[in-house]
């Protein structure tokens, strides 16, 4: 009974069963803390479905063992990925002794990203099982569903060690992976040709301000846009890289570190998230630039082309999420842009 109360609770007060557990069978009220956030709590987190198509796009991930390995033994594999972790590779990525101390920990030491459990060996992400959670909001939140990916050619920008990559692929025809950190995007083509997949995940260590080219025009159903944005000094230069990057009718999904505010505002980070600690920790995932309110990313996506957008803040993960569609090629107000002659 206790269980289904505080599951029940859970859900009612968007918090997590373990913090409920506190409250639940002792004779106090619920904290200001808890309620504010009851009051705050939409429809969307009582009645997600969530759940359920995490379940299904988690078996789907299933497939990504040692028993599916293709022209590798699991020991060669094993040890290629293993060996790579933790490396401290900033001279690899290019930076010069005196602007070591400014990168980011991701760029200059090899983290795994997200969960990966390969059968014979398990990885821990730092980013956990964000990659099957993602997928399963947007699906949740907006006029999606895993069908409209079926046949279809998706652009995967800042894919780290790929976890949003291969769980794409099993929903896709194809799907075109960039990464501005060189190791993670060889990283990716390592997992997609020892998988055997390579044919349907082609993967480029690019930024994304690399994809303002003739090329890139018109080429993508969807653009797959989670954790990125809030990492660009140009987030509006970028939406519209990607603008131009899809089909007539494409859509765009984005996800983001915001604020939860009805203003069109954006927090300013700098580089440091944490502002004591470690070095490391306190650029753990690194570098926050703007981080939007969900109207704020609206107003970017308008200003960038898109149609149909839709934004709201997601109350479970304190992040924002982004729908837009590409009815046709608008043009953009170029005053101010840094890439002024941009399509
Ligand atoms: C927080 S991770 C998000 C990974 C994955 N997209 C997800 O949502 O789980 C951000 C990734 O984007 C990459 N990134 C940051 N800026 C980029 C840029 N300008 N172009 C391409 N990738 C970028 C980072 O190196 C990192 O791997």
């Amino acid at each position: 009974m206790k269980t289904v109360m505080k599951r029940i609770l859970s859900k009612l007060y968007n918090s997590s069963p373990k913090e409920i557990s506190k409250y639940v069978g002792k004779r106090i009220g619920l904290p200001r803390k808890l309620s504010d956030r009851m009051r705050s709590v939409d429809s969307y987190a009582v009645n997600s479905k969530a759940e359920e198509i995490y379940d299904a796009l988690q078996r789907k991930f299933e497939i990504y063992t040692t028993f599916n390995l293709k022209g590798i033994t699991v020991e060669e594999f094993k040890k290629s990925i293993q060996s790579l972790i933790g490396t401290v590779d900033a001279q690899i990525e290019g930076y010069s002794e005196n602007e070591i101390e400014q990168q980011r920990d991701l760029s200059i030491k090899f983290h795994w990203g997200h969960n990966h459990d390969f059968g014979d060996f398990k990885l821990k992400g730092r980013m956990g099982n964000r990659h099957i959670n993602l997928l399963a909001n947007f699906i949740d939140l907006f006029p999606v569903s895993l069908d409209d990916f079926k046949d279809k050619y998706v652009f995967d920008i800042g894919c780290w060690t790929g976890g949003t990559t291969l769980l794409l692929a099993t929903l896709a025809n194809k799907v075109y992976a960039i990464e501005e950190v060189k190791k993670y995007a060889e990283t990716v083509s390592f997992l997609s040709k020892s998988f055997g997949i390579s044919d349907r995940i082609l993967v480029n260590s690019l930024s994304i301000y690399g994809c303002n080219s003739k090329e890139f025009y018109d080429q993508f159903d969807i653009v797959y846009f989670p954790g990125v944005i809030y990492h660009l000094s140009d987030p509006l230069l970028a939406l519209r890289i990607l603008f131009n990057s899809l089909k007539v009718g494409g859509f765009i999904l984005v996800e983001s570190a915001g604020i939860n505010t009805e203003e069109p505002f954006c927090g300013f980070d700098g580089s440091l998230i944490y502002h004591s600690g470690t070095k490391e920790r306190m650029n753990r995932g690194g570098w926050n630039w703007f981080r939007p309110s969900p109207s704020a990313l609206y107003r970017m996506m308008k200003e960038a082309g898109f149609d149909e957008i839709q934004t709201q803040w997601h109350h479970k993960s304190g992040r924002v999420y982004g729908f837009g569609r590409k009815l046709s090629q608008v043009g953009i107000c170029k005053a101010g842009l840094s890439v002024p002659n941009i399509r």
